[in-house]
């Protein structure tokens, strides 16, 4: 397969680590730092990563998956809720796609297994980019650098699909890690990576039980936890959560935990984006899940450590779209 040698690759190769030297570095803690992204498919990731900048995936040839998961913003959209197709309001916060191949399952409520699942869900969304699977292909279809590209990534006699399409952007998807948090580097071994403050807000995030749903290489993402366990958590929005997919009434309000890396860039925060702020969130947190009020010295403390958590971002080239042919179908922004 033809690969042109893209920083991706540079990056991934820098990145490397034995995983004999991991195993006898890492501090023994319930987070564990982020492993380099393992056996990517270089042109597949490269084919995703414009398919995930391309917006003439939606119906209004406007919106991609970067419109509510910029990348230059920790790979989230810094709204309460996202707008879509036509400036409609969003449901829900847009979570985060960075370190995203770590969650257990994905959407809030984890209705989609793993990140392929989850790619077709957004184009067909009506409330989102409001396309079809169908129509997608069938831009995608007409533009012959794409048709190119995808036969060189799944082989000489294919006929584009929707599976290769959401293949394709989870396989860049994948590449979406942020390694090398200063909290990474301490947990490897660095002492002087983070500093006497920050350090004891990691100890009040353990010791008052932060940990027991905020743990692992996501520092969460891999359960389901109630929102509002010891005081109840009133929201305006109508989301119930996992009750959603499993049908049971016990589930109500159970969210998949977020993930507290780069948690610094993705504000706002909660399922219905009503936290503006960091102090606020971990204020709430405090109340409603342990039943502990936090000085603003000990807030203070575990924020100073959740900006700790910032790890390097996605760094490559950006994507230039081969262009729409003659007969590719033309976007409809305002009908
Ligand atoms: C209009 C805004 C919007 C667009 C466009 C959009 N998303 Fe999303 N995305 C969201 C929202 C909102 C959620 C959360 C929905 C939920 O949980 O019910 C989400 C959830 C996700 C998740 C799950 C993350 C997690 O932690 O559960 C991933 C991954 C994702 N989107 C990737 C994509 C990809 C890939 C595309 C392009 C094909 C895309 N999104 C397009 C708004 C958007
Ligand atoms: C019982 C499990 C549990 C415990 C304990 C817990 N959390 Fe959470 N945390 C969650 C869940 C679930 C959410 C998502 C809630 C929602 O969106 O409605 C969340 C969300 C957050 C968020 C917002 C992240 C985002 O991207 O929206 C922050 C920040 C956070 N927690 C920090 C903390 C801190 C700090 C502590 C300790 C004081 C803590 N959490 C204790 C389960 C927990």
């Amino acid at each position: 397969m033809k690969v042109k040698a893209s920083s991706l690759a540079i990056a991934l190769a820098v990145t490397a680590v034995s995983s004999a030297a991991w195993a006898t570095t890492v501090r023994d803690e319930p987070i564990t730092p982020i492993r380099p992204p393992q056996n990517i498919n270089l042109g597949m990731a490269e084919l995703g990563k414009k398919l995930y900048f391309d917006p003439r995936l939606s119906n209004s040839g406007f919106i991609s998956c970067n419109s509510c998961h910029n990348l230059s913003r920790g790979g989230s959209d810094n709204l309460p809720t996202s707008i879509g197709d036509k400036w409609q309001e969003g449901p829900i916060n847009s979570p985060t796609v960075l370190n995203s191949s770590l969650n257990v399952a994905q959407f809030w409520d984890g209705r989609a297994a793993d990140l392929k699942e989850q790619a077709g869900g957004p184009i067909a969304n009506p409330g989102e980019m409001a396309f079809s699977h169908v129509l997608a292909v069938g831009v995608l279809e007409s533009i012959p650098a794409y048709v190119r590209e995808f036969r060189q990534v799944f082989g000489m006699d294919t006929t584009i699909d929707i599976d290769q399409v959401t293949e394709a952007i989870a396989e860049f998807e994948k590449t979406l890690v942020t390694p090398n948090s200063r909290f990474d580097k301490w947990l490897m071994g660095q002492d002087d990576a983070i500093n006497a403050i920050e350090l004891a807000g990691y100890t009040l995030f353990k010791e008052s039980g932060c940990v027991a749903c905020h743990n692992g290489e996501a520092v969460g993402g891999n359960s389901f936890q109630r929102m509002g366990i010891v005081e109840p958590y009133h929201s305006t929005k109508e989301a119930e959560g996992r009750s959603a997919v499993t049908g049971k009434d016990a589930d109500r309000f159970n969210f998949k935990v977020p993930t507290l890396r780069n948690v610094e860039m993705t504000y706002p925060y909660f399922h219905d984006g009503a936290a503006n702020t960091l102090p606020e969130a971990v204020d709430i947190m405090g109340r409603l899940q342990l039943g502990r009020k936090f000085t603003d010295d000990e807030n203070a403390k575990i924020v100073a450590f959740l900006k700790t958590l910032t790890g390097d971002q996605p760094s490559f080239q950006l994507p230039i779209l081969p262009p729409s042919s003659d007969s590719t179908p033309r976007p409809k922004p305002f009908d």
